[in-house]
């Protein structure tokens, strides 16, 4: 594969498929946003920096073992973009594939994410071959808590202030999902 390679996954409502360049305003605009970046590690400080996360990752292979892959989170219709998912490729489709979401934040809490995701969990664990799914959220993060346990993740553990981020301590709530619960689940 080149990181080229075109991918697009449809849902009822959406596009998933390659940032581009002319995204950048806009993926700035939300993930330069207090309330969007603040449980993330990735933050643009301006346009420039959204620009260069999206040309890092126009030279990325969807599907690169070992790394994240950003994907547009767009309007099927319009091709207007409501914001961006991630996904972890590990090493072998033995080791837990991850993803992170960012939304707009006027498009939330409308059911995107959930669309989005479980279009993706059915390719993950269907096309994609992988057995297990794994979310990592702090418990601040309400939505994310709901997004995940809505698609059926359960609760594996609670990491008591397990790690340092932006000046404090932080909790780490780890979820999972497997292939057979996902077949049940959905
Ligand atoms: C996490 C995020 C993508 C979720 O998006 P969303 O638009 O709230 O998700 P949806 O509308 O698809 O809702 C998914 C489920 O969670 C529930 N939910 C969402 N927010 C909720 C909240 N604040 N309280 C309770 N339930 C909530 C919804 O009701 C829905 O459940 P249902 O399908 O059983 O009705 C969004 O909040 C976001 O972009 N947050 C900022 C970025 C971030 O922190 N990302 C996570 C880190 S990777």
């Amino acid at each position: 594969m080149d990181g080229t390679q075109d991918i697009a996954i449809a849902t009822a409502r959406l596009r998933l498929d390659r940032l581009s360049e002319a995204d950048a305003p806009v993926l700035f605009a939300y993930r330069g946003d207090d309330a969007v970046a603040r449980y993330q590690g990735w933050k643009p400080a301006d346009v420039a920096a959204a620009e260069a996360f999206i040309a890092d990752q126009s030279l990325l292979a969807f599907g690169t073992a070992d790394s994240w892959c950003q994907l547009a989170i767009r309007d099927k219709v319009t091709g207007e973009l409501f914001g961006d998912f991630g996904v972890h490729f590990p090493a072998s489709t033995d080791d837990p594939i991850e993803f992170g979401l960012s939304l707009r934040p006027e498009r939330q809490g409308q059911g995107f994410a959930r669309e989005a995701m479980a279009a993706v969990l059915d390719l993950a664990f269907g096309d994609w071959a992988y057995r297990r799914a794994v979310g990592s959220v702090d418990p601040r993060n309400v939505s994310s808590m709901a997004l995940l346990r809505s698609l059926g993740f359960r609760q594996e553990a609670h990491h008591v202030e397990s790690y340092f981020f932006r000046g404090e301590w932080v909790d780490d709530v780890i979820f999972a999902l497997l292939a057979r619960e996902w077949v049940r689940h959905r």
